[in-house]
């Protein structure tokens, strides 16, 4: 019986101390945000383009011609879009993986 109790102290003990060291590691997670973007942007942005409003694609010019020049206003759009684009409001997109994907557009088309 004591025996029990000792195993059983020490699987509580050690699920006490793995729980929060679980969560600091996936605070810590990369953001895949390429991932992200073929998961949220890429049915109407492919390559960086737009299938429904062609002049405003997400390369770099095209966006700085529509006043888009830093992550926050990729972000904005997101949370806040033009006719035809799906609204990304923080639960659907958060803060950090937003900027992720707006650090990616910003990087990868030109
Ligand atoms: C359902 C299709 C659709 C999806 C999904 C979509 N967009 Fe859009 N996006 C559009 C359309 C349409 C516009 C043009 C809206 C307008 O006229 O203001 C646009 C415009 C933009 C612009 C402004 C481009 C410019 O040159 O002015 C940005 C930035 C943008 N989208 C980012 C994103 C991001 C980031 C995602 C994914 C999180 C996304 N979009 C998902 C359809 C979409």
């Amino acid at each position: 019986m004591k025996k029990v109790l000792v195993a059983t102290a020490a699987v509580l003990s050690m699920s006490v101390i793995a729980v929060p060291a679980f969560a600091e590691a996936k605070k810590g997670e990369k953001i895949d945000a390429k991932a992200k973007f073929d998961q949220h942007c890429v049915a109407c942005h492919p390559k960086g383009g737009n299938i429904i409003k062609p002049s405003k694609g997400l390369g770099k010019k095209e966006l700085a011609a529509n006043g888009i020049k830093t992550e926050k206003d990729i972000v904005a759009k997101m949370r806040n879009p033009g006719p035809g684009m799906t609204k990304f409001d923080a639960k659907a997109v958060p803060d950090a993986e937003a900027h992720a994907i707006a650090k990616y557009i910003l990087t990868t088309f030109k």
